[in-house]
């Protein structure tokens, strides 16, 4: 029997026009434009700045892009996933949400938190969906609002993160692209370094947890980046191994953006020219489980049918991983 495997076959993407920058940063905290270039390698982020509005926002907005670009009317669309850890509300799902707003109806849709590893774990998800031949249109979307959850008191984690979202939609193929082959990774015991201690079951809110902070991101900065660095690179380089992929026959790595110096690490590792990695930290900043999407969503242009494309990421859980994927489509 021919094997069907999932291919991406379209791009979309909505940013927030506020840019907050390192200089309107550095008025608010005690930082300053050369540590954060130096230290993480980010310039500005955008930030949602509609009131009232959550993650669905930018998820409709991205989804909304897609759906045009794809040409595709919201009632062919049978699944939906949002991967974030910023919903806008506790439940029902911003997927379901986003669906509402765009007019999917006919679809069923879920949320998937995995941190920064949420796109990636929801494009395997989603492509095992793809590869039974009964989902024909499957969207993949990151949406956050990390800055609903940044404490911009805390200048070790404000100047990290940024809001945003991109979309993919995934359809089945029977060429020899599409998602090739995938490695994914978690560990729950990393959880004491990066986490949000209060809102969940275990410590609703009180008076005493917002009086506390306790909402807001908490990391340790330098545990996390140890393991990212070394956990990145690992799954990066078995998938290429096991699957005889040497640097040369890598056309692009998609790394999670968190911090200029893991790329670079992570690129090295797999013995890769800067000019074949994609980086775009310097103007969204660390946009969570869009980050990726909008990685792609960038590049689609340059993209090329048959190119082999490795996705990888490190984020809270700890969750890891990597997926190669040969691209589908040309843009032109
Ligand atoms: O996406 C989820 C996964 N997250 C990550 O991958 C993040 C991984 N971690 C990192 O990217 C880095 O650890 C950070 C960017 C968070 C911090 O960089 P670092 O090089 O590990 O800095 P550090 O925490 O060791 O701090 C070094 C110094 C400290 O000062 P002292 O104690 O040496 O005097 C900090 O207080 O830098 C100081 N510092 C700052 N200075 C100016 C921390 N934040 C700032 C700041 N501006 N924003």
């Amino acid at each position: 029997m021919t094997k069907i495997r999932a291919a991406i076959t379209g791009v979309g993407a909505y940013l927030p026009e506020y840019i907050l920058n390192n200089e309107e940063l550095s008025r608010m905290v005690d930082t300053n434009d050369e540590w954060i270039m130096t230290r993480i390698g980010i310039k500005e982020r955008r930030i949602i700045k509609e009131p009232g509005e959550g993650s669905s926002f930018v998820g409709a907005g991205a989804v909304l892009d897609l759906l045009k670009k794809t040409n595709t009317k919201p009632e062919e669309i049978d699944l939906l996933i949002c991967a974030t850890v910023t919903p806008d509300m506790q439940f029902p799902a911003t997927a379901n949400i986003i669906c509402d707003k765009v007019g999917i109806r006919n679809a069923f849709s879920y949320d998937l938190n995995a941190g920064c590893s949420g796109f990636l774990y929801a494009l395997a998800t989603a492509s095992k969906f793809v590869e039974t031949g009964n989902y024909k249109k499957v969207i993949v979307v990151g949406a956050e609002k990390m800055s609903s959850i940044v404490d911009y008191t805390d200048r070790a984690t404000c100047p990290i993160f940024g809001d945003g979202s991109g979309a993919v939609m995934l359809e089945p193929t029977v060429e020899e692209d599409g998602i090739m082959d995938m490695i994914l990774r978690s560990d729950g015991a990393g959880r004491i370094h990066l986490h949000q201690k209060a809102g969940g079951s275990a410590r609703p809110a009180s008076h005493e947890t917002v009086d506390a902070r306790e909402h807001f991101i908490y990391q340790e900065g330098q545990p996390v980046f140890k393991a990212a660095v070394s956990n990145m690179a690992d799954v990066s380089v078995e998938l290429m191994e096991r699957n005889n992929l040497t640097s040369d026959d890598i056309a692009w790595l998609a790394p999670h953006q968190a911090n200029m110096r893991i790329i670079d690490a992570t690129g090295k590792r797999m013995g890769l020219p800067k000019e074949k990695v994609m980086i775009n930290i310097e103007k969204y900043g660390n946009t969570t489980a869009a980050t990726l999407p909008l990685l792609l969503w960038e590049w689609e242009p340059q993209l090329k049918k048959g190119d082999n494309i490795i996705l990888a990421t490190f984020g809270a859980g700890f969750t890891w991983g990597a997926i190669w994927l040969k691209w589908s489509y040309n843009k032109n």
